[in-house]
C-alpha cells in the first residue's frame, strides 16, 4: 500500500487489502514448531540454525566462567594476605617450580631471576625477582602476580594451573640464595 496516499478506496479494494493483510500477519506469526523442517520458507534460519530458541535449553556456560552472585577472585590485595600456599616445599615440587620458571619467567626475568632475560632489554625495567623486597613478598601476593601479571607483565592463569603457580611461589623463595653446595662449603 502507497504510504501517504489519501485516495479513496473502493469497498473491495478494502476487503482484498484486509485479507493480503490478516494473510501476511499470519505468514510471519511463528509456530511453535517448523511443520516440515526441510520446507522452503522464507526466513527460517532461526529455526534451523545453531541459534537456542528464547525460553528453551540454555547453552552451557563457558569454561570457568563465573556468575554474577558466585564467589569472586581474590584481587591482589585480598590475595596477600588470605592465601597461603598448599602445596609443602619438597624437591619435587621445588624441581616443577624451576622448570615452570625455566620455561615462562626467565626469558624476561633471566634465568637466575636477576632481570637480565632475553626480551628484558626491550622493556624500560625487568625487576630481578632477587630483590629482598620481592622475596618478601607473602606468598599469596606472588601467587596473584603470577595469576593475574602487570602492567608489563603478561597474566598465566590462562597458561598456568593453581599447583603449577603455586610450585614457582616456592621456587622464587630460592632466587638468589646460595647453591645448597656452596653453603656446605
Ligand atoms: C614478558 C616478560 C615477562 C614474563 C614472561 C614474566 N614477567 Fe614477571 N614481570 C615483568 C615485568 C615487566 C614486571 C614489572 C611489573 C610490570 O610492569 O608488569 C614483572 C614483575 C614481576 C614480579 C614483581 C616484581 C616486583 O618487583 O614487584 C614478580 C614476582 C614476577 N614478575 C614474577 C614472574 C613469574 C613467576 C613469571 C613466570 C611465570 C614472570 N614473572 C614472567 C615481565 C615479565
Amino acid at each position: 500500500m502507497q504510504s501517504g496516499s489519501r485516495r479513496r478506496l473502493s469497498p473491495t479494494r478494502t476487503a482484498l487489502a484486509a485479507a493480503l493483510l490478516v494473510l501476511s500477519v499470519a505468514a510471519c506469526a511463528p509456530a511453535d514448531t517448523p511443520r516440515d523442517p526441510d520446507a522452503r520458507t522464507w526466513i527460517r534460519n532461526m529455526w534451523t540454525g545453531p541459534a537456542v530458541l528464547p525460553q528453551t535449553e540454555a547453552r552451557p556456560a563457558p569454561e570457568r566462567s563465573l556468575a554474577i552472585d558466585a564467589p569472586r577472585i581474590m584481587n591482589r590485595r585480598e590475595a596477600r594476605t588470605a592465601l597461603t600456599n598448599p602445596l609443602d616445599e619438597t624437591p619435587a615440587v621445588l624441581a616443577e617450580g624451576q622448570a615452570l620458571y625455566d620455561v615462562y619467567c626467565a626469558l624476561c626475568h633471566g634465568d637466575e631471576g636477576d632481570g637480565d632475560g632475553e626480551l628484558a632489554r626491550h622493556y624500560r625495567r625487568m625487576p630481578p625477582l632477587t630483590a629482598r623486597h620481592v622475596l618478601n613478598y607473602p606468598d599469596g601476593f606472588v601467587y596473584s602476580i603470577i595469576r593475574e601479571g602487570g602492567r608489563n607483565m603478561p597474566r598465566f592463569g590462562d597458561a598456568l594451573s593453581v599447583d603449577e603457580r603455586w610450585a614457582l611461589v616456592h621456587y622464587l623463595g630460592t632466587l638468589g640464595s646460595p647453591e645448597p653446595q656452596a653453603v656446605a662449603r
